[in-house]
């Protein structure tokens, strides 16, 4: 009986713990940071301070360039840390009146930098190999500076033979050697390219509503996502979807979407014509030209939130510290969020193409990004779980590297602005 009794317990345990979880379904950032939802106001308080006082900490150190490398935020420590090469400065700059009067102060720990390599010199030796990969042509490579381990870093793939000219002149700068098929990369949460056979019969329905990071797709290419309206900045009739560079190929090609909980491609209706444009793949954005009557709210798709369906995007924002939270919103993976890892990065593609001045995010040992997710928007939490500003939009995936081009690339090339809908 007593037996009986602790079985019936323990069935109530697993029956509870299940439905707990499903129910409970944790925010994307509740999952990057591992803790409670009911954390995350305040930790985004936390956050926020942190990028103020490491905002006013950058400023101070560009006067002692021999002295440190790079700073970057721990939200759950509680820090900012900053990798130091010279201690023998600390107490100049902890004695500066605008650590002290800020009470930023107490935020700031000085660390050994792991590699004893300066900020100056790391930008010298990436600027170098910048220089290197615009002569040399490699192909299938990420170039950036990785500030908590202090030096470049190269991605490539062993395969690419045709690179090896290119490693032989960048040897010099020492960088730190990645490659593509490392073991941590082996976890592959992204299925197949889901390249979609949809035959195109949309029904043309009145006032379709269109949120960022839905699906936007053409009749000849894969499905990508939508990143977010802007118009024209000297016409403000001209009103523009914008995605990744690639979901554009062909000249004036028409562009269907669909929401994410589609089941037919007779779900599917037309939204625009893509504007031939360079930048396409120079930059890797495109603009689409929106020609039907659609309504585009400023709001970025959160299905599986409970409480946050909707995140509306309050404006746009450069990014300035290193390891701050960026999500991004994408019809394969929805909303996933990573640790900023770099704000300009270089992508060589395969067929050459060189991108530059890329975000890198990551959460280590995670694809937080797959194929069909390009395009979508890259936003960070403002003070609230309701409300965001946009940063970027999803450009690549180099396995649990999520690439994204920078919002304030997009506004000064392609000529527009954000159109805000309330
Ligand atoms: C943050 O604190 C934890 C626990 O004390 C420590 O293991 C970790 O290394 C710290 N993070 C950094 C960036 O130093
Ligand atoms: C700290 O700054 C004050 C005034 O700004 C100065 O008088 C003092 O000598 C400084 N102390 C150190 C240790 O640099
Ligand atoms: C990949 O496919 C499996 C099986 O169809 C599905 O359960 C899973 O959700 C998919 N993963 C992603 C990231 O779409
Ligand atoms: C975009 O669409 C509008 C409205 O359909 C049209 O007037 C305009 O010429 C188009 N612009 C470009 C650059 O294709
Ligand atoms: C964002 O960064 C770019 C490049 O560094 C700069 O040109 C631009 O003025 C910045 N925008 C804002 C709002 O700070």
């Amino acid at each position: 009986m007593r037996n009986i009794h602790l079985l019936l317990n323990l069935l109530l345990i697993v029956f509870t713990l299940n439905k707990y979880s499903l129910v409970h379904a944790k925010e994307a950032l509740a999952e990057l940071w591992d803790v409670e939802d009911s954390e995350l106001l305040n930790l985004l308080a936390i956050e926020e301070k942190l990028t103020a006082a490491d905002k006013t900490l950058q400023l101070l150190l560009e006067n002692y360039d021999s002295s440190f490398g790079g700073t970057y935020l721990d939200v759950k420590n509680r820090t900012v840390y900053v990798n130091t090469v010279d201690f023998s400065v600390v107490p100049i700059i902890i004695n500066s009146s605008e650590l002290i009067h800020s009470g930023y102060l107490k935020f700031i720990k000085f660390i050994p930098a792991p590699a004893k390599n300066l900020m100056a010199t790391l930008t010298f030796w990436f600027n170098n190999i910048v220089e290197l990969i615009k002569k040399l042509r490699p192909v299938n490579i990420l170039a950036y500076i990785d500030i908590k381990l202090n030096n470049v870093v190269i991605y490539y793939n062993l395969k690419d033979e045709i690179n090896k000219r290119f490693f032989k002149s960048a040897r010099k700068f020492m960088p730190t050697l990645l490659q593509t098929n490392s073991p941590i990369n082996r976890h592959s949460r992204c299925n197949e390219t889901e390249i979609s056979q949809l035959q195109i019969l949309g029904v043309r329905m009145i006032k379709r509503r269109i949120l960022n990071g839905e699906v936007i797709f053409n009749e000849i290419d894969r499905m990508c996502s939508v990143g977010f309206w802007s118009k024209n900045n000297k016409n403000e009739d001209l009103n523009y979807i914008v995605t990744a560079g690639h979901c554009c190929v062909d000249r004036s090609q028409l562009f269907y979407h669909l929401p994410w909980n589609y089941r037919r491609s007779q779900d599917s209706t037309q939204v625009g014509e893509m504007i031939e444009s360079i930048n396409n793949f120079k930059y890797e954005f495109c603009l689409v030209n929106i020609t039907e009557d659609v309504y585009l709210p400023t709001v970025i798709r959160n299905t599986d939130s409970e409480d946050y369906r909707e995140l509306i995007i309050e404006g746009g924002k450069n990014i300035t510290s290193y390891s701050n939270h960026l999500c991004k919103s994408g019809h394969i993976t929805h909303v996933t969020c990573g640790y900023v890892k770099e704000l300009k990065a270089v992508s060589v593609h395969p067929s050459g193409q060189i991108n530059m001045g890329l975000i890198i995010a990551s959460k280590e040992f995670f694809e937080t990004v797959c194929l069909g997710d390009s395009g979508g928007p890259a936003f960070s939490y403002l003070q609230d779980l309701s409300t965001a500003s946009l940063n970027a939009i999803t450009i690549i995936v180099w396995y649990d590297l999520s690439i994204f081009l920078p919002l304030h690339i997009i506004l000064s090339k392609g000529g527009v602005e954000l159109v805000r809908s309330h």
